[in-house]
This record gives C-alpha cells, sequence and structure tokens, in this order.
C-alpha cells in the first residue's frame, strides 16, 4: 500500500512531494517568518516552490528542506520566503482609509506639529510600494499637511524582491490605471513608449519615503516613535498570539494617540486592549 502511494505521488508531481514535507515546509515557514500556512494550501506550496528546486537542482522536497535547515542553506531561505510570501497589493487599496488619512488624520496632526518636527509614518508589510506612495500621495495633496506637515515614511517588507521593486518605483500602466489622469500626470513620468511603457514615481514622492527589508518577527526600526503605522493585509497571515505580541510591540512603537491602520479584515478587538476603534479598521493607541 505505501508503495502504490509513493507512486501515485511520484506520478502527480514533478519533484517527491508528500504530506510530511508540507507539514515542516508549514512549521519552518512559521518559524522563520511568523506565517501560518493554511492545511489547504498543499497545492499552492507545492507549484511557488517547484522553480525552487529546478533551480537548485533537486529532485525531491525533503533535499530542499534539508538544504533549507542547513549552514549554506541561509541564501535560500530567502528565496523560499519571497515564494510563499503573498504580495497582493494596489494604489489606494481600501479608499476610505485614505479619505481617513486625509480629512482626519493628517489636518489634525498639522494643527499640532510644531516645525522642524518630523511626522513619522511606517508601512509596515508594504510588498511592491504602491501603499507608501499612496501615503506620501496624500501627505503631499492634502492641503493643511502641504506645508505645514514634514511628513517621512519608512517602509518594509519580509520579500526582498517586493522591497527592490517599491524601492525602484517602477509600475506598469495597469497598476496606476485606477489612478485619477491628474494624479497620474503629477507624481508619474512615464518611460519608454507602446505596450512597454512603465510608470516612474516622481522624485519629490520618492524622497519621503525609505524601503527597507525587515521581518515584523525580528527587532524593529529605531526611527520610532511613529505617529501612524499601516500594518494593513498583514496580521492575517499570523496566529493569534503573534498577533498579540505584534499589537503589543505597534503600541510600544507608537506616540500616545498613535494611529494604527489595519486591513478591512483585521480587528484588534478581542485581541490587545492597547487600542481603541477610531476609524475604517483604524485604531489609536490608548
Ligand atoms: C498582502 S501584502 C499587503 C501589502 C499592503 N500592506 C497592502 O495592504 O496592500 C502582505 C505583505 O506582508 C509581508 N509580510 C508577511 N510576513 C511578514 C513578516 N514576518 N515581516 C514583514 N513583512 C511580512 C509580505 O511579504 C507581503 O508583502
Amino acid at each position: 500500500m505505501p508503495g502504490i502511494l509513493h507512486r501515485r505521488i511520484q506520478l502527480h508531481y514533478e519533484y517527491l512531494y508528500t504530506q510530511d514535507d508540507f507539514e515542516a515546509v508549514r512549521e519552518l515557514l512559521h518559524a522563520v517568518a511568523g506565517i501560518s500556512l493554511d492545511a489547504g494550501k498543499r497545492e499552492l506550496v507545492y507549484g511557488r516552490l517547484a522553480r525552487r528546486l529546478r533551480a537548485c537542482g533537486l529532485d525531491r522536497f525533503s533535499a530542499y528542506l534539508t538544504l533549507l535547515r542547513s549552514a549554506q542553506g541561509k541564501a535560500e531561505v530567502v528565496h523560499f520566503i519571497n515564494a510563499l510570501t503573498t504580495n497582493l497589493t494596489g494604489f489606494f487599496r481600501d479608499p476610505y482609509q485614505f479619505d481617513y488619512l486625509a480629512e482626519k488624520v493628517l489636518p489634525e496632526a498639522a494643527a499640532r506639529t510644531r516645525s522642524g518636527q518630523y511626522y513619522r509614518i511606517w508601512s509596515a508589510g508594504c510588498s511592491s510600494g504602491e501603499e507608501p506612495y499612496s501615503i506620501a500621495m496624500v501627505a503631499r495633496e492634502c492641503s493643511p499637511c502641504r506645508d505645514r506637515l514634514d511628513v517621512r515614511i519608512l517602509a518594509t517588507d519580509l520579500d526582498s524582491s517586493v522591497v527592490a521593486k517599491a524601492r525602484q518605483g517602477y509600475y506598469p500602466q495597469e497598476r496606476i490605471a485606477d489612478l485619477s489622469s491628474a494624479l497620474v500626470h503629477k507624481w508619474f513620468r512615464r518611460r519608454g513608449g507602446g505596450d512597454h511603457s512603465r510608470f516612474e514615481v516622481e522624485p519629490a514622492l520618492k524622497e519621503l519615503v525609505e524601503f527597507r527589508r525587515l521581518n515584523l518577527m525580528h527587532e524593529w526600526p529605531e526611527q520610532g516613535p511613529f505617529d501612524l503605522i499601516f500594518c494593513r493585509h498583514v496580521m492575517i497571515y499570523f496566529d493569534h498570539s503573534t498577533r498579540r505580541t505584534l499589537f503589543e510591540r505597534y503600541a510600544d512603537s507608537l506616540v500616545d494617540g498613535g494611529y494604527l491602520f489595519l486591513g478591512r479584515s483585521e480587528t484588534v478587538h478581542t485581541v490587545s486592549e492597547c487600542f481603541a476603534p477610531a476609524g475604517p479598521a483604524v485604531y489609536r493607541k490608548r
């Protein structure tokens, strides 16, 4: 019977991949990135990691796992993480939160912040940069803030490949298709022509944002305390106790009354007492 099962697995997959391998991948990803992979993601894991086995010249997942756990496998762990993160994002994703930022949070800060003082924002889990650049556009567009608020944005992500893309700030046309032509005209430069043209973020926006690779499970930036933290559509990948720890660390990294923006399906409710609800998936440090 095990022989039959073994043959079926080999027929189905190009690389030998067992349930134990899948469980070992889940365990390792949780250990290195805090990410809890759903038990139903077995096929997805195969699809994402098969190309890494090809790149490493391996024919089975158990050998790939051995490599990842070895001293020589350190560089491969970065590829392993990059292959398994979900980077879905977009400019002005959940637009009502950007309205809240423009109409409430930034004007309030502009009225309060003394000149010469930075207003510090952290986009934690920034993916390919659309989120921090959207924040930067709001900061540059919103009238009371434009002149009175000196915004600085730290944007970090665990996935080194998206951080590199974000830093370059080049986007294909479809990524900016939902932006108004006024915004595109003001904040992007067309590079190249025809179907291959790309849109580069203007230096005036880029200069507000510093990108860095950072694993939220490790040490955090010293640039704090922050006035505002965006951590949207990131917490969903973590289990309850990891979320609780992160909320407490966010509270420690925020000024009193500082804001935390989460994804629309994420909440601090039942997880942490450090924050009070303030707006649409927006919380304030108590
Ligand atoms: C779905 S994207 C969300 C992007 C953006 N915040 C948004 O809402 O559009 C989630 C991001 O979280 C990052 N991420 C996952 N685990 C992380 C960790 N332990 N440390 C830092 N970033 C992490 C992923 O690499 C991914 O780019």
